[in-house]
């Protein structure tokens, strides 16, 4: 048994709604945001509370999107409303006992901090049966709203379609996460019906339940740019933009410059060490790291690479997944590395493609200097030795290995391995013909004479 987790808690993440409103072949869930997929944002946060046990609520086929919370998953066969996906998940919670944490799973800047004062909420010495996160969108639209009583007493949930004119004016909503006492959950949820303007079981109909059995629920107030729910693409980059504000400003606090924050594209997991050099227009993909003093250059693109302190890459530069540069080594303009490690002070300047490769400590690497690591089947590696010197134009044919300190001519397609210390051109032999050109020219009926 894992001590550090809280054995009075049970996580519900509902995410089997088709999402018909992103017009998308991909479950709602499955779609990222900050590099990862809602559905993964949504179990991260709820994860960092430590229940004992979770499930997510996936519907017929999503398998990715089962796969992508650290759960076991329940499946709602007919989506027939959020309180009908709380059901499919009663077997594995029902008899635990403690509280229940529901949560939608296209809610994905929302933060364990904010679910951590639901809870709190829910936990305090006057219990209420059901606390529900609310908060205050510029637009409360198509939201559920909040009916408060006193303080901070909560009357009902009442969803937009089957709101009148002044249930609509209220301006606090529904995020759709609930702290709930278990025992009224699974005992009110069968009382849930589905006539209303959707037809559908709502989860929100609990707390009028709750409420006409004489328990009290209550209603927290969360950050509006937490809990903004996502239906629609739009809403999708809502979303994006949301978090990629908190992700920059994290970043800063850490002792990153970021040069231009909002041209700056960071992933969920991007770590930036203190006085690392942003520049504008980088994108980072999920896996990055970067240590301190380094600097990222203007426009670079890079996804699980680990560039060490004092590094340079870019501008222009393209990191891809297994990259890693060495400290004080510098990766330049239109350079592409893959599954390879630049060591520590070496170079690869200009133009270059330096995949499933070694480039050893302080090598460097001509302009133009392309690793051949593909013959069409399978791929190979290139192994360069520390210090040495390829020049530039050189084709290095995987497999092969240059020893430390040796040469390479320029213009080389190096197919065989070289000798540390050694001296290599393979080019083909020089055929100069005096007076050639010229002969050429008049032959063609004009154009300068020459010499
Ligand atoms: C829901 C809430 C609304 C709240 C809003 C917050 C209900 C009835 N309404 O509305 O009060 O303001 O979220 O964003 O709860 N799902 C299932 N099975 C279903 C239906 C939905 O798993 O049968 C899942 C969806 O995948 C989604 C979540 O539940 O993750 C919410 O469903 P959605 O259809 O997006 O509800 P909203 O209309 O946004
Ligand atoms: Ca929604």
């Amino acid at each position: 048994m894992d001590s550090g987790r809280d054995d009075g808690l049970g996580v519900v993440v509902l995410a089997a709604g088709r999402g018909e409103r992103m017009r998308s072949d991909r479950p709602k869930v499955m779609h990222e945001v900050a590099g990862r997929s809602m559905i993964a944002h949504v179990a991260a946060a709820a994860e960092a509370l430590a229940p004992a046990r979770a499930t997510v609520v996936v519907g017929p086929g999503m398998d990715e999107a089962a796969a992508a919370a650290p759960w076991p998953c329940a499946v709602q066969t007919e989506r027939l409303g959020t309180a009908d996906a709380v059901e499919r998940a009663r077997a594995r919670h029902e008899g635990a006992g403690g509280d229940v944490l529901v949560l939608y799973g296209d809610t994905p800047a929302i933060t364990p901090e904010t679910l951590r004062r639901a809870l709190a909420r829910r936990r305090a010495a006057d219990a209420p049966a059901i606390v529900a996160l609310g908060f205050r969108p510029a637009d409360p639209g198509g939201y559920g709203r909040l009916r408060m009583g006193a303080g901070d007493e909560l009357e009902d949930i009442v969803e937009a379609a089957d709101a009148d004119a002044d249930t609509l004016k209220i301006g606090l909503c529904n995020s759709g996460v609930m702290a709930i006492e278990g025992a009224v959950l699974w005992t009110l949820l069968e009382r849930i019906g589905n006539g209303n303007a959707r037809g559908e079981y709502y989860l929100t109909d609990l707390a009028a339940l709750a409420r006409a059995d004489g328990r009290r629920c209550a209603a927290v107030e969360g950050p509006a740019e937490e809990l903004a729910g996502v239906n629609t693409r739009a809403e999708l980059a809502l979303a994006e933009a949301a978090l990629q504000r908190r992700l920059r400003a994290r970043a800063m606090a850490g002792g990153a410059t970021l040069v231009d924050p909002g041209s700056v594209r960071l992933s969920f997991d991007t770590a930036l060490g203190r006085d690392v050099t942003v520049e504008p227009c980088v994108f980072f993909g999920p896996g990055v790291t970067v240590g301190d003093g380094a600097a990222i250059r203007a426009f670079s693109h890079l996804e699980g690479a680990r560039v060490a302190p004092g590094a340079t890459v870019g501008p222009f530069a393209r990191l891809r997944p297994e990259s890693e540069i060495g400290v004080g080594a510098r990766v330049g303009n239109f350079v592409e590395v893959k599954a390879a490690v630049v060591e520590a002070n070496a170079k690869v300047g200009h133009l270059s493609y330096i995949g499933d490769a070694r480039v050893g400590e302080g090598a460097n690497i001509g302009a133009g200097t392309i690793t051949c690591n593909y013959d069409g089947f399978a791929k190979h590696r290139t192994e360069i030795g520390a210090g040495a010197f390829i020049g530039s134009n050189t084709a290095l044919v995987a497999p092969v290995s240059i020893g430390a300190g040796a040469m390479i001519g320029a213009g080389s397609a190096i197919a065989a391995d070289v000798a540390p210390d050694a001296l290599a051109v393979e080019r083909a032999a020089r055929k100069a013909v005096a007076g050639g050109a010229a002969r050429f020219r008049r032959a063609r009926g004009g154009g300068r004479e020459g010499g």
